[in-house]
């Protein structure tokens, strides 16, 4: 068979173990042929295509980022896209098609499947935010860096006395600010899907100082509060539509130095969390998925992604998985308010 590959949307610690896995076993196992397109979408609009063989996979298991490149195209937003990628499909004699991405390039492999495209999508985002899988590859690494942060801004803050606001990615949904606060011991965390009350995390960095110890706020980039409006929008639009966030970090560094009378800081984390080198448990999420991507394709499967379920790698179909984004249930958080002040 001929298997096209590609890596769309953010970058993500582990998509070269996957590439790495269906090179392997698609060559190994079953004598297949794999093409890589370059930069996601882009790639079969652009027909930028390269072939993978096993050289071509040799060391990059512990790689950060994608030997394939990325991007955020989408080509349902341009003109005659889906046709043109079609067109490549065809040319390259592509018999299935692997994408790897989160809900947006999946949600592209969606509508190609419906449109008669073999496809079997692999999940990934270190937002973890994908519906359909307990967890994606990417998102314990992303965890791992936020967590070393709270831990050493700790030191720092009890010996300044002063407040640190921790900003950490999660446009819709807060699951990289929520394991990483708790991992890290934080004074409040703050997430997409609850909005917060001023006045109540004030008092918990209030309560923190006065144990004699300096608060850290974790707060995930699209956090905002319940009353008024933090500005936390650059009012810049991606290919999907979605605005690129920032500043509540810094906004809220501002208002707690003002109403705690302590000094406050801000710290952004921002890409540091999508780059570098995965983590023992990304890596094998990320190979197992792959394996099973090539599993599904000979099984004859499409409209489907591989999914982690407990300890099993399953499949779900792709238009459940994309239809909407798994959030931070209010239980979870409960969880981890119980630490809060
Ligand atoms: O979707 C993954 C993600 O890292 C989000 O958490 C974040 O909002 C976004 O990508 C940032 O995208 P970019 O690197 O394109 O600014």
């Amino acid at each position: 068979m001929r298997i096209g590959i590609l890596t769309g949307g953010g970058d993500c610690p582990g998509l070269n173990a996957v590439i790495r896995a269906v090179v392997r076993k698609g060559l190994g196992e079953h004598g297949d042929e794999v093409v890589g397109f370059r930069d996601g979408w882009r790639g079969l609009l652009e027909d930028d295509a390269v072939p993978l063989d096993l050289a071509s996979v040799r060391g990059i298991l512990p790689r950060g980022g994608t030997v394939l490149g990325t991007s955020r195209t989408n080509p349902y937003g341009v003109d005659g896209g889906p046709e043109r990628v079609l067109e490549t499909l065809q040319r390259h004699r592509i018999d299935a098609l692997v994408p790897i991405g989160g809900e947006d390039t999946l949600g592209v492999a969606a509508r190609l499947g419906e449109a008669g495209v073999r496809v079997v999508g692999v999940p990934k985002t270190i937002d973890n935010d994908l519906n359909g899988t307990d967890y994606t590859f990417g998102f314990d690494t992303a965890v791992g860096v936020a967590m070393e942060a709270v831990d050493r801004l700790h030191t720092t803050g009890d010996s300044h006395h002063r407040t640190l606001v921790v900003e950490v990615m999660g446009r819709h949904a807060g699951w990289i600010a929520l394991h990483a606060g708790m991992a890290g011991g934080a004074t409040v965390i703050l997430v997409p899907e609850n909005p917060f009350d001023v006045d109540a995390v004030v008092e918990h960095c209030r309560h923190r100082f006065a144990s004699g110890f300096s608060p850290i706020v974790v707060v995930s980039e699209g956090a905002a509060p319940k009353q008024g409006a933090l500005t936390t929008s650059t009012g810049q639009l991606d290919a999907f539509g979605h605005v690129r966030l920032g500043g509540i970090g810094a906004a809220l560094a501002a208002l707690i130095e003002e109403r705690t009378g302590r000094e406050a800081r801000a710290v952004v984390l921002g890409h540091l969390q999508r780059g570098g080198t995965p983590s023992q448990f990304d890596r094998v999420l990320a190979t197992r998925f792959g394996l099973a991507a090539v599993d599904a394709v000979h099984d004859g499967q499409s409209g489907v992604m591989v999914a982690l379920r407990g300890t099993d790698i399953v499949r779900v179909p792709l238009a459940e998985a994309t239809a909407q984004l798994k959030l931070v249930p209010v239980e979870r958080y409960a969880e981890a308010e119980v630490f809060f002040g």
